[in-house]
C-alpha cells in the first residue's frame, strides 16, 4: 500500500507537472459565450445529423450517416435529447418531438432489454420531458399535451417490474418487454444496475400515485445494501436469486458507480432519509478503503486488497458527487489528477493504469463520456474557479477536432492514436453536451432552466432534469417513511429481505434499521398520529417546516457539536448549490446535523413557490 501511494503521488506530480506547463490563456467572458454558442452548435450538429440519418432508429452511426437499433428500436436517441432541446429553449423542435413520440411509440414489443439502460434513458428522458411539458412555469409548457409521455412511461415501467420478482428483490439485468424475463436469463446483474433505479421508479410513484414502482426499486437498493461486506464496501457483480456476490472487486468506476450516486440523489431528490444513512456509511468506507488520493483503486471487498491500480473512465462523476455531498476538497484534488489524463490524450481513456503510467490495454476507447464534464460542471459550479472553464475549453477543442464527423461526433476507439468509430450513444446529446453547454452558460451569467427554473433540479446518471417540485419531493415521503418504519404493519416486508437481521448488527450506529428512526426524529406522537401513515405515498403530512422536509433539520434536536463545524460552514459559503451531506471520513454517526442553517438556507431557495404543509 505505502509504494503504491509513493507511485501515485509520484505519478500525481508528473501529471500536475505537464499541466501546468501547458496552460493557455484563461476563457474570458466573451470566450465563455462564444463557447456556449459553440456547444450549442455541436448538439445541433449531432442532433440534426441524428435526425436526417438515424431516426427513427435508435443510434445514428456518424461518419456513415445511417441508424441502427442499439436498444429497444424506439428512437432512442429522440427521447434521451429531449429535455436538452427543452434547456436549449428550442420550443419547436421539443414540441414537434414530444408529439411526436406520445403518437408513435410503443412498448408492447418483442424485444428483451437492460432495466437499467432502459430506466436511465428511455424512462428517464420520458420523465423529464413530461415534467417540462406539463408544466408552463419550465416556460416550455406544450399547450396540446395531454400526458402522453408520462402515459408510455407507465407502460414502459410496468414492463420492466417482473424483472423484480427474485429472492433477493435485487433485479435481473434484462427483461423482455412483451413477455417478462426470459426463460434462460442471466441470474447475475451489476451493483450499478440493481441499484440506479430509484429516481426514475420514485418520481413515476409521485406522478401515479401507484408506490409500486418506488417500493421495488427502495427494495432492491436494501437487497444490495444488505449484502456488503463488514468493511460497508460492495462488489461489481451478484447473483438475485442468492444474493452471493459472484465478482468481488469494490470500487467507484464500473459497474457500481452509479449505486453511490443515486443513494445521494434519491434522498436529495425525495428527502428520504434512508438513502441518506446509506450513503453515508457508503462513501465512508468509499473514502477510507478505496480513496488512494487523489487516485481511486479497487479493492476486495472483504479484505480491502487492492486489485486494481486503475483509473476508469467511469469513475469521473465521482468529484460532482462529491461537490453534491459537500465534500469539496478531495473533489477538486481528484479532478485535477482525472483530468491530468484528459491532457495526456486528449481524451480519457476506459482504463488508464496507474501502476504503469499507459493506457490499460484492451481500455483505449472513450466512447464520447460524459463524467468528467459533469465533474468539470459540478466543481466549476461549487468553487466558480476559472480553472474549470479551461478544462473546459479543451474538452470542446479535443471533441471539435478529434471526434466531430460528417454527421455527428464519433466514438475514439483508441486514445492514442485518436482513430474514430462510427458509433454516437444516445448520451452525447442527453449528457456530454448538455453539461459542456451548462458550463458556459453558468460563466456568461446563466439564463436556464437549471439554474434560474422554478425547481431545483437533481440531475440522474443520464443526465436528465428532475424537478424537486411540492408533488415529487419531500412533504408526501415523510408520509410514506413513517408509513414504512413507524408503522410496519403496513409496510410489506418481503420474508427474505435480510436487511432488517444486517443491519441490527450495529445498534449505536447509523443504521436503517437499528434505531435511528427513534434517535434521529423528534418523533412526537401527535404528529405520527395526525399523519396519514397508510404506507402509500397519497396524503399530506401537515406541519413540517422548509429544513424538515429537507430532511436534516431532524438532527437539530440531537446536534450538540454545532461549534465543531463553524470552520467547515465557511467553506460552504462559497458552495452555491451545495448541500452538505458528509460531514468527515470518519464513520463517527454525528450526521450531517453540521449545516442545519446551511439547508434552511438551501430550502428556501429551492422552494419559492409555494409550502403545501403550511397553506
Ligand atoms: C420474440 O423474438 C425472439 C427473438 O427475436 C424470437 O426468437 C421469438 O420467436 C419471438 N417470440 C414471439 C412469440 O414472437
Ligand atoms: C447503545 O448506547 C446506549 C447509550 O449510549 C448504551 O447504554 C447501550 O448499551 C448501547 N447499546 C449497544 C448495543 O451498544
Ligand atoms: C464520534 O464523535 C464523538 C463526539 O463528536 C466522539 O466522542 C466519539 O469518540 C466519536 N466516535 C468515533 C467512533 O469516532
Amino acid at each position: 500500500m505505502k509504494a503504491l501511494n509513493l507511485i501515485l503521488q509520484f505519478l500525481l506530480f508528473l501529471l500536475l507537472f505537464s499541466v501546468h506547463k501547458t496552460v493557455a490563456e484563461g476563457v474570458t467572458p466573451e470566450e465563455a459565450k462564444q463557447l456556449r454558442d459553440e456547444v450549442r452548435e455541436m448538439f445541433y450538429h449531432a442532433f440534426d445529423g441524428y435526425m436526417d440519418h438515424a431516426f427513427p432508429l435508435d443510434e445514428l452511426r456518424p461518419l456513415s450517416c445511417e441508424g441502427e437499433d442499439t436498444l429497444g428500436g424506439y428512437a432512442l436517441t429522440l427521447i434521451d435529447s429531449l429535455d436538452t432541446l427543452a434547456l436549449l429553449r428550442d420550443r419547436e423542435r421539443f414540441t414537434a418531438s414530444v408529439e411526436w413520440i406520445g403518437k408513435n411509440l410503443q412498448f408492447d414489443i418483442n424485444k428483451t432489454v437492460s432495466i437499467f439502460e432502459t430506466s436511465i434513458r428511455v424512462l428517464g428522458g420520458l420523465l423529464s420531458a413530461h415534467l417540462i411539458a406539463s408544466d408552463y412555469a419550465t416556460g416550455m409548457g406544450i399547450p396540446s399535451y395531454d400526458n402522453q409521455l408520462l402515459d408510455l412511461a407507465e407502460d414502459l415501467a410496468r414492463r420492466l417490474l417482473p424483472a423484480f420478482d427474485t429472492p433477493t428483490g435485487i433485479p435481473f439485468g434484462s427483461v423482455n418487454l412483451k413477455y417478462g424475463v426470459d426463460e434462460h436469463e442471466s441470474k447475475i446483474t451489476s451493483t450499478a444496475g440493481g441499484g440506479t433505479l430509484t429516481l426514475e421508479f420514485g418520481v413515476l410513484s409521485r406522478l401515479t400515485n401507484d408506490p409500486v414502482f418506488e417500493r421495488v426499486t427502495k427494495n432492491a437498493v436494501r437487497g444490495l445494501w444488505a449484502r456488503r461486506s463488514k468493511l460497508n464496501l460492495v462488489g461489481a457483480h451478484i447473483n438475485v436469486f442468492t444474493g452471493e456476490w459472484t465478482q468481488k472487486d469494490a470500487g467507484i468506476g464500473t459497474s457500481i458507480d452509479s449505486f453511490y450516486e443515486y443513494l445521494l440523489k434519491a434522498y436529495l431528490l425525495f428527502g428520504d432519509e434512508e438513502y441518506l444513512f446509506i450513503f453515508q456509511e457508503a462513501y465512508s468506507a468509499a473514502m477510507h478503503y478505496l480513496y488512494n488520493d487523489p487516485w481511486y483503486v479497487e479493492v476486495n471487498m472483504d479484505s480491502a486488497a487492492i486489485v486494481w491500480p486503475l483509473f476508469n473512465s467511469l469513475q469521473a462523476f465521482w468529484p460532482g458527487l462529491q461537490v453534491l455531498a459537500g465534500d469539496v476538497d478531495p473533489a477538486i484534488r481528484t479532478h485535477t489528477a482525472f483530468f491530468s489524463v484528459w491532457k495526456r490524450y486528449g481524451f480519457t481513456p476506459e482504463g488508464f493504469n496507474l501502476a504503469t503510467l499507459s493506457v490499460q490495454h484492451g481500455q483505449k476507447s472513450y466512447p464520447l463520456r460524459p463524467e468528467l464534464i459533469e465533474s468539470t460542471y459540478w466543481l466549476y459550479k461549487a468553487t466558480r474557479d476559472p480553472r474549470y472553464l479551461d478544462a473546459g475549453r479543451d474538452m470542446v477543442a479535443s471533441l471539435q477536432y478529434g471526434a466531430r464527423c460528417p454527421c455527428g461526433y464519433c466514438h475514439i476507439s483508441d486514445v492514442e492514436f485518436h482513430k474514430r468509430e462510427d458509433h454516437m450513444e444516445s448520451f452525447f446529446l442527453a449528457e456530454t453536451v448538455k453539461y459542456l453547454w451548462l458550463l458556459f452558460d453558468l460563466a456568461v451569467g446563466p439564463d436556464n432552466l437549471v439554474e434560474n427554473g422554478p425547481y431545483k433540479y437533481i440531475f440522474t446518471t443520464e443526465g436528465h432534469l428532475l424537478p424537486a417540485t411540492p408533488q415529487i419531493s419531500l412533504v408526501q415521503e415523510h408520509c410514506s417513511y413513517f408509513g414504512a418504519y413507524c408503522n410496519q404493519g403496513d409496510f410489506k416486508h418481503e420474508p427474505h429481505a435480510s436487511d432488517v437481521s444486517a443491519d441490527s448488527q450495529e445498534t449505536n450506529g447509523s443504521r436503517v434499521s437499528g434505531g435511528w428512526v427513534r434517535t434521529g426524529f423528534p418523533l412526537d406522537s401527535s404528529y405520527l398520529e395526525a399523519s396519514p401513515v397508510s404506507g402509500l405515498i397519497k396524503g399530506l403530512c401537515p406541519g413540517l417546516t422548509h429544513g424538515q422536509k429537507y430532511g436534516i433539520s431532524y438532527l437539530a434536536s440531537v446536534d450538540t457539536t454545532h461549534e465543531d463545524n463553524s470552520a467547515k460552514q465557511k467553506d460552504t459559503l462559497v458552495q452555491s448549490h451545495a448541500l452538505i451531506v458528509v460531514s468527515d471520513h470518519s464513520a463517527n454517526q454525528s450526521l450531517s446535523g453540521d449545516n442545519n442553517d446551511d439547508n434552511v438556507e438551501e430550502s428556501s431557495e429551492r422552494e419559492p413557490e409555494h409550502d403545501p404543509s403550511q397553506s
